[in-house]
């Protein structure tokens, strides 16, 4: 299968390259940007053949010691696309100068791309080996009339109709470094509105350069232009599909779990069951063993909608540990929430491995996780370490988890997928629909949405008011968009109960509610988010129905800050 391999410098925008080109059909694979390449590049050999680098962008800056890659990509004749620093570094390694912007580009900028003409750019002309074919390639990208298609010339120029000598768009770009010289060989056939170099590219060699973020939702032309890198360029084919990634999936958990029984860790998310419905569709089911814990901080329902999707995916073992009681005194009298998450934590661990041990299991058994690939990357730092990062506070630091993966004995059957493409295997495994398109759960779940002591009193509270929130979020349509409702459009919502109460009136009488904050945001991965900008009149119903029927709610507020500066949870 054709890859792009990404190198990470550190951009919060890393995760969106990958995405926007496996929407393409490519696979992507994203690697810290200093990563050794010299066992993972193969220029033009094996199944798996990378066809393609992209350098990131990246906070820091080149003259500054900023990351670098391993110098083998430069010498390997693979095509390279530097995004923003990506370029700058590509610049800045062959010779060119770069340096601080006097003032920061950023935001919708105009830029204008320029075709040469073909006797001034043909460098074959000079005897030299030519880049010009590739170039008329990725410059088709800019051209709004050419189709964005899946083949090894679809971005190529037609013959029979030339196209225009150069393009205006606007771009996306957020940098404080430009390029001051370029590099030998390299040429500028774009620049920014402001002045600056914004589309560069080598005259012999397969390398490009954006000074701004294809991948950015408001870049205009963006999914073109990768396209056009991607397809024109690389010369990849679309080969990656989620039937070809279910074949797959299933022939390595066939391979690993032989004949022991496998125990999955099931959450109630959409992760955890999509791992457990393509185990149950691999394994014998009676080999399957799938433990849930309901720590009595879950959301309305949550246990009762579990077990009724795992019980229809043909689950014959499924472990349900009610474990209410012991979460809540445990987190009694506690009000930091970090010391709230260190209870849940532990005593997560000391439940899980209690109750695993209870099971009986032989030791020989395997254990499953439904870890997604942006779990394993570290979020926006993906130079250094590569930490493999787990999923949530249920499997931090746990030795039942450590001593599996020491011991070869874990799979993790997602860890290729990010979350909406696990959404689509569900899909295709036949998942319920109300579970694929759930949004995500915090691991510590209701306890970092009531702020303070966490009481059963409160959960209560919390519970409803949130159950109202979200049903009605599903039954009110998006705004023209007549098949999709408000849910579906919102990536995450829910409520969060304040350490607070206001003063109201029920009848005659002043009466102290609680204050309830409701939460709607936007966003591609959860790590950066924006507010979901509701029309008024469903906040003002659906505020008036919570407090209506929640009568200890006494006042509803919107969040309206995006991510950074505030995170998503409150805590
Ligand atoms: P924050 O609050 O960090 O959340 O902006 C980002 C995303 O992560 C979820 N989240 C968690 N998920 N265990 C999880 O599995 C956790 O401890 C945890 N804390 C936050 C959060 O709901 C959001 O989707």
């Amino acid at each position: 299968m054709d890859k792009i391999l990404i190198l990470d410098f550190g951009s919060q925008t890393t995760q969106l390259i990958g995405r926007r080109i496996r929407d393409l059909g490519v696979y992507t694979e994203i690697l810290p940007g200093d990563s050794p390449l010299s066992a993972v590049l193969n220029p033009g050999g094996g199944p798996d053949t990378i066809r393609g680098v992209i350098l990131s962008g990246s906070p820091e800056s080149v003259y500054e010691n900023g990351p670098a890659p391993d110098k083998i990509i430069y010498g390997c004749g693979l095509p390279l696309l530097g995004i923003c620093y990506g370029l700058q570094r590509l610049n800045y390694d062959q010779g060119g100068a770069v340096e601080a912007l006097s003032k920061r580009e950023y935001g919708g900028i105009g830029v204008t791309v320029r075709r040469e003409k073909r006797e001034e750019g043909r460098a074959a002309d000079r005897g030299v080996p030519s880049n010009w074919g590739l170039t008329q390639k990725f410059l088709a990208g800019f051209d709004p009339a050419a189709a964005l298609r899946p083949a090894a010339n679809a971005a190529a120029p037609s013959v029979s109709s030339p196209p225009p000598a150069a393009f205006h768009f606007t771009a996306w770009m957020s940098h404080g470094d430009t390029l001051t010289r370029l590099a030998p060989g390299l040429r500028e056939y774009g620049t920014s509105d402001t002045g600056y170099p914004a589309v560069v590219i080598h005259d012999t060699k397969p390398w490009f350069g954006l000074q701004f973020h294809p991948e950015a939702a408001h870049c205009e032309q963006g999914p073109e232009i990768l396209a056009a890198f991607v397809f024109g360029v690389c010369g990849c084919s679309a080969g990656w599909t989620m039937e070809r990634y279910v074949e797959e999936a299933r022939l390595s958990v066939r391979k690993k779990v032989g004949t022991n029984p496998v125990l999955l860790l099931i959450s109630g998310g959409v992760d955890s069951t999509v791992a457990g419905a393509l185990l149950l569709k691999t394994l014998d089911a009676g080999a399957v063993h799938l433990m849930y814990m309901d720590t009595g901080l879950m959301r309305k329902d949550e246990t009762k909608t579990v077990k009724a999707s795992l019980e229809r995916l043909g689950a014959r073992h499924l472990h349900i540990i009610h474990c209410g009681e012991e979460f809540l005194s445990a987190l009694k009298g506690l009000e930091e929430p970090e010391a709230k998450r260190q209870v849940i934590g532990d005593l997560f661990i000391t439940i899980q491995e209690r109750e695993v041990a209870r099971l009986g299991l032989p030791d020989s058994y395997v254990l499953a996780q439904g870890t997604l690939y942006t779990d394993l990357i570290e979020s926006g730092q993906g130079v250094g370490k590569k930490a493999r990062l787990i999923k949530s506070h249920h499997n931090v630091g746990s030795p039942l988890v450590d001593a599996k993966r020491k011991a070869g004995r874990i799979i993790e059957p997602l860890d290729r997928l990010y979350k909406d493409e696990v959404r689509r295997l569900g899909r295709v495994l036949g998942v319920d629909e109300e579970v694929v398109r759930r949004h995500p759960f915090p691991g510590p779940g209701l306890a970092v949405r009531i702020l303070g002591e966490v009481t059963k009193e409160k959960c209560g509270i919390l519970r409803e008011a949130d159950a109202i929130f979200i049903e009605e979020l599903k039954k009110r349509p998006a705004p023209g968009a007549a098949d999709r409702t408000l849910y579906d459009e919102i990536w995450q919502a829910f409520a969060v109960l304040l350490p607070i109460r206001s003063v109201g009136v029920a009848g005659d009488v002043r009466k102290y509610g609680w204050v309830l904050a409701l939460r709607a945001i936007t966003s591609a991965d959860g790590m950066t988010a924006g507010v979901y900008p509701f029309p008024v009149k469903d906040l003002l119903e659906i505020s008036s129905r919570i407090t209506n029927t929640v009568t200890d709610i006494g006042r509803v507020t919107y969040d309206i800050s995006s991510k950074p500066p505030a995170t998503i949870e409150w805590e």
